[in-house]
């Protein structure tokens, strides 16, 4: 009985466009036998078609008034990092009860949201980010992070299909046959491998480059044809198998090698990443006006800055032919799977952290320590500090 005598509200989410909720009622039922008591707020289920009789039959009090929802919180869970709320004309931290614990995506380190951080500091409230949970073993049935990267990586092929003015397989026609869509993946980690598969479901010849040796073998493994890069591996891989930054020398080596497969693919996807570092720009304008026009490269790396120096941050556009998309938050366009894989990820969590209704605090676990963010009136979050104290240096 972890959570006996604690209640855990859920609100609706506000950030425009999230339709994801932080429990779905196989959740909530599991969460009430573990001895919570469950507050939801009226339709926040709604943009995953989930309706608030399934969430109170699962052992739910819906809630219409949120105040009366965050009030009553000893443990808030959400999706989104807390934002400004229009229609009471309050910040959602102000909400929360004091020394209440919320846990949600906070992304710490992003400078937008140093100011919110210190607002949950001063109000004392024990917060916790999803995305500092650490991609080991035993942390794997938590990482709601690499779920949602699973759903950005098909959702990046899916769009590629959908802004393309041709097939993607090929097709024996009565007009002849037609051509297999070539494919460039450029970053083959958890979301790339997805693009990957998805794109040769749909029938597209796939190439792909990325600079792990670990990450090219998994490519290979799924039919994808590898790019080869004279990079040595010390060079390309640190600390726990992640990539490294190139250095200057060596990413212009990588943009030669890309810019032909570039210029003779019908759609890019990228999604190289290097954690908790802006992403490389492998692409630029040249390699962009190089492109066949109808071309569509698809940049899910934009959270990080982006692999693409045209992309625009959470917009698409046409540049002289080529269609560039950087959408942020892709998860929330398959809300109904998004929600199920984020709200069963989000209960592992809490019953790794939450102990006979208290959080444990351990600050040698590396699960607790990658993810707490405040504590006591405190910002511990390495990544967070680092980044403050460059902002004001
Ligand atoms: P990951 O760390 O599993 O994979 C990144 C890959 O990029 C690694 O395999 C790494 O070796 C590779 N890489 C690093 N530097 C490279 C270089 N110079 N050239 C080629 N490859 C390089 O990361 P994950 O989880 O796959 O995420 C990928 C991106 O997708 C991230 O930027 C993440 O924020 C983004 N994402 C975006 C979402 C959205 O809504 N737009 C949602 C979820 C993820």
């Amino acid at each position: 009985m972890n959570f006996k005598g604690l209640t855990i509200s859920v609100p609706k989410e506000i950030m425009p466009g999230e339709k994801r909720v932080a429990v779905t009622p196989e959740t909530v039922k599991q969460f009430t036998e573990l001895g919570a008591r469950m507050l939801f707020e009226k339709g926040a289920g709604e943009g995953s078609f989930l309706g608030d009789i399934l969430y109170q039959e699962a052992g739910a009090e819906v809630v219409q008034d949120v105040r009366k929802l965050y009030s009553e919180a000893d443990i808030v869970l959400k999706v989104k990092e807390p934002q400004f709320n229009e229609e009471l004309q309050r910040h959602e931290v102000e909400l929360f009860p004091e020394n209440s614990i919320l846990v949600t995506f906070l992304h710490p380190a992003n400078k937008a949201n140093h100011e919110m951080v210190r607002m949950l500091a001063r109000r004392n409230i024990t917060a916790f980010t999803l995305d500092g949970i650490p991609r080991i073993s035993r942390a794997q049935q938590m990482d709601t992070l690499t779920a949602m990267s699973t759903v950005a990586g098909y959702k990046a092929a899916i769009f590629a299909a959908y802004h393309l003015g041709s097939f993607i397989p090929m097709m024996p026609t009565s007009s002849g046959i037609i051509h297999p869509a070539q494919f460039l993946i450029i970053g083959a980690g958890v979301a790339g491998l997805q693009a990957i598969a998805t794109a040769k479901r749909l029938g597209a010849k796939v190439k792909v480059l990325d600079i792990r040796p670990d990450a090219n073998e998994q490519a290979q493994s799924l039919g994808a044809e590898i790019i080869s890069f004279d990079l040595p591996p010390e060079l390309a891989v640190g600390e726990g198998g992640y990539a490294r930054r190139l250095s200057a020398e060596w990413h212009a080596r990588e943009k030669e090698v890309l810019s032909p497969h570039v210029q003779e693919s019908d759609a890019v996807i990228l999604t190289a990443l290097i954690p908790g570092e802006i992403a490389p720009v492998l692409i630029d304008e040249p390699m962009i006006k190089g492109m066949k026009k109808g071309s569509v490269v698809i940049d899910i790396a934009i959270d990080q800055g982006g692999n693409c120096e045209m992309s625009r941050s959470g917009e698409e556009y046409n540049f002289e032919g080529v269609f560039i998309s950087a959408l942020k938050n892709v998860p929330a366009t398959l809300p109904i799977d998004s929600t199920h894989m984020f709200a069963r990820n989000i209960l592992n969590y809490m019953k790794y952290i939450v102990e006979e209704g208290k959080t444990r605090d351990d600050p040698d676990d590396e699960i607790i320590s990658g993810t707490l963010v405040t504590k006591a009136g405190q910002i511990v979050h390495k990544g967070a500090l680092l980044a403050m104290n460059k902002d004001t240096n």
